[in-house]
């Protein structure tokens, strides 16, 4: 049943964005999380990992950023946001729509996702690999900065050319 899921979270995803202000930075926040999260299930994919838990990291990874306009520990609100939002869902039955364990995952996921310097479990890497191409997509000689020097290489390394790679994984 992992569509439904999938289709479940974004429902609530793009009610959330439609009470945020509607300007620049929403329309750029949805833009990137959107298209982060189609990497991130397609990269889980290649890797052998969970794509629709992926997916749903990558919808809500900086939702608290785009709803609170703040971007400073955006990561940690965010996760908390998340965990709040999944717990809320629920299927017909009144069963929880992902298990404890599911829960973790993903909001960990979304806690260490602006540490790229250092490297956490798979499903996190995979978020924090996403978030990164999302940036190659319409930016060929993107400078990602200090703090990637070491996730560039290792990134090119497996996936080749990163702006070919990240139109192939969105
Ligand atoms: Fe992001």
């Amino acid at each position: 049943m992992e569509g439904v899921r999938l289709q479940q979270c974004l429902e609530v995803w793009e009610g959330l964005l439609l009470d945020c202000p509607p300007n620049d930075a929403t329309a750029e926040g949805r833009r990137h999380m959107f298209s982060v999260s189609a990497i991130a299930g397609n990269l889980a994919r290649l890797r052998g990992e969970n794509a629709e838990l992926a997916r749903v990291a990558g919808i809500f990874h900086d939702l608290a950023a785009v709803e609170t306009g703040v971007r400073k520990d955006h990561a940690h609100a965010g996760a908390a946001r998340a965990r709040r939002i999944l717990e809320e869902l629920r299927q017909e039955t009144g069963a929880p729509l992902f298990s404890e364990n599911e829960l973790d995952n993903i909001c960990a996921a979304i806690y260490f996702h602006t540490d790229k310097e250092r490297v956490h479990f798979p499903l996190a890497e995979v978020l924090k690999d996403a978030d990164l191409l999302d940036r190659f997509l319409d930016a060929p000689d993107y400078d990602a900065g200090k703090k990637n020097r070491e996730r560039v290489p290792r990134l090119r390394a497996e996936l080749g050319d990163l702006q070919t790679a990240a139109r192939r994984l969105s």
